[in-house]
């Protein structure tokens, strides 16, 4: 019988050499494709999170997106986005970074939380770290409290991770 963390790691397909020569894509489309699997996910975050007092979960574009909207639902608390650059309308809070495989900008708005709120951090995974970075930056711009960062699954001869709980942030990883 295998633990539920190993059952989400074999349902994350590897594609070698893309999207450029050298990197090994980890691609959660085959894991989210199947609700045995992608409901194991959800009930895992759910169970870290459920006496959390989080007040928003804030999603990175894109894969944290899928995943941090359903837990902010089932959790019965509010979504924020944060955005790659140019894409978000009103006013915003702005971070760049170097990623695997080139830079970004990511954007949140400036009502998008107020001081001293709770917030998880999700995303799919950290490579470099510069996204969680990034998204943690934004929401300590505005005053939050980035109570956990939290992925599926963690890339660590990248050192992302390492950088990142440097910051000071703890990371929830599903698949350690
Ligand atoms: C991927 C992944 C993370 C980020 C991790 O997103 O979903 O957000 O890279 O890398 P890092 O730890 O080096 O910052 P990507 O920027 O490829 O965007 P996408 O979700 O739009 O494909
Ligand atoms: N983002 C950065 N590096 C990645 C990788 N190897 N697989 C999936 N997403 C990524």
């Amino acid at each position: 019988m295998i633990n539920s963390s190993e059952f989400i790691k074999q349902h994350i397909r590897t594609v070698p050499d893309w999207p450029q020569a050298g990197v090994q894509f980890r691609d959660i489309t085959t894991l989210l494709q199947d609700p045995k699997v992608f409901r194991v996910l959800i009930d895992i975050f759910l169970a870290r999170y459920a006496d959390a007092k989080l007040d928003l979960v804030a999603g990175m574009d894109a894969r944290g997106f899928i995943l941090g909207s359903v837990v902010a639902y089932e959790l019965n608390i509010g979504f924020v986005p944060i955005r790659k650059k140019g894409k978000l309308p009103f006013t915003t809070v702005s971070e760049s970074y170097e990623l695997e495989y080139g830079s970004a900008t990511v954007e949140l708005h400036t009502d998008a939380c107020k001081a001293g709120d709770r917030v998880l951090l999700i995303d799919d995974l950290i490579a470099t770290g510069g996204t969680m970075m990034a998204g943690k930056k934004l929401l300590e711009r505005l005053g939050a409290v980035v109570v956990e960062g939290a992925v599926i699954v963690d890339l660590p001869e990248l050192g992302g991770s390492k950088l990142v709980e440097d910051t000071g942030l703890t990371l929830f990883k599903v698949c350690d």
